[in-house]
């Protein structure tokens, strides 16, 4: 079996800044209660650009950080809760914009911990050598699918899209990666229901597709569960804590990250934090958060960091990655 390296990263949001203070006028909320239940400060929105439109963008800068062309892709997976439309896939759609026409496309869906599933699907074409270069994308516009009216929830969301390509490596590279779910609490976060409509079959209700979330439920959730997961990937590669240089969790909400440090006893800035900028933008946000750390200068090679994520299903996902670039 081949090893599996990031090979690089490229990120993308939209331009037009949201803030606090912007949302005030929406809905009954202030900057004072986002800023001290969430951390978040802004986050982008769309102003027309679909999801397909970003992932191609962030795709197409993580090509030229490769110096790879599209053609040379042969995979393109991705994680997604705000595709283009039901069927194509948004892979597809992105495809067609960055010319990989030589490209296997799908997407995954696994909500905010859908940018790991699709690392962790994407490692394993290349470990059987299915794929040689494949291209990993997470990308969101949740404000076309945000109720606006709801201030529980229009607060905390944001668009956006990261990209990664993936190759066969020598070294370790994604050195543990594991997956997981709990369907029995689904109806705690859901963006819309389908229900079966066709001449034999009117339903009672038909859906609006925006986002419902118990927030308290997915904080209990997520709270265990990164715990659990981070613990995991410890134990499977025999690196302790101190053996990491960053923990890069799921932008959610920073009281989240705050007590999984607290309880890790580990200092706050080992975990790396950007939701005040862009809110939480589910499946990009770790992707959005690796590039923005690169461009910093923070990650070197042979780094050893965590990915962990959590969301809607409920699903959890970590990856330990030694750093490649
Ligand atoms: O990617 C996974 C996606 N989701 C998450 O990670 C969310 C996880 N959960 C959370 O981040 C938090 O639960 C929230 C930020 C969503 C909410 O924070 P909370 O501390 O759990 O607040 P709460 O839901 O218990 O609400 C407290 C109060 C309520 O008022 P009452 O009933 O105490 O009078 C809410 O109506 O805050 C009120 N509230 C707001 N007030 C001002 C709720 N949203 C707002 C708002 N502005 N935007």
């Amino acid at each position: 079996m081949k090893q599996v390296k990031i090979a690089s990263i490229g990120s993308y949001v939209p331009p037009k800044i949201m803030t606090n203070d912007d949302l005030s006028k929406l809905v009954d909320t202030n900057d004072e209660w986002i800023t001290t239940r969430t951390g978040i400060k802004e986050r982008r929105i769309s102003e027309g650009e679909n999801t397909s439109d970003l992932g191609a963008k962030a795709a197409i800068k993580a090509l030229e950080k490769a110096s790879l062309t599209p053609e040379e892709i042969d995979l393109i997976v991705v994680a997604t809760s705000s595709p283009d439309a039901l069927s194509p896939s948004t892979a597809v759609y992105i495809q067609s914009k960055i010319g990989a026409f030589n490209a296997a496309c799908f997407d995954i869906s696994a909500a905010c911990s859908g940018f790991i599933y699709a690392l962790n699907v994407a490692a394993q074409f290349i470990k059987t050598g299915q794929s040689k270069k494949a291209l990993v994308v997470g990308a969101e516009v949740l404000s076309k699918v945000t109720d606006w009216t709801d201030r529980n929830t229009c607060v905390l969301f944001g668009d956006g899209a990261g990209a990664a390509v993936l190759m066969p490596s020598e070294e370790k590279g994604i050195a543990s990666i594991f997956n997981g779910a709990d369907g029995r609490k689904t109806e705690f976060l859901t963006l819309g229901c389908v229900p079966v409509k066709n001449p034999l079959v009117k339903p009672e209700k038909l859906e609006d597709f925006k986002i419902s979330m118990d927030g308290r439920e997915v904080f209990r959730f997520a709270s265990g569960i990164i715990l659990e997961a981070i613990d995991k990937v410890l134990k499977d590669t025999g690196y302790s804590l101190d053996d990491v240089k960053y923990i890069v969790p799921h932008q959610a909400n920073y009281r989240i990250i705050e007590f999984a440090a607290k309880k890790l006893g580990a200092a706050n800035d080992k975990f790396y934090v950007n939701l005040q900028n862009y809110g939480n933008t589910s499946a990009a946000s770790i992707p959005i958060a690796l590039d923005e750390m690169v461009e910093k200068g923070l990650l070197q090679k042979g780094d050893k960091i965590i990915l962990v994520a959590f969301g809607a299903g409920f699903t959890w996902s970590v990856a330990l990655v030694e750093w490649s670039f």
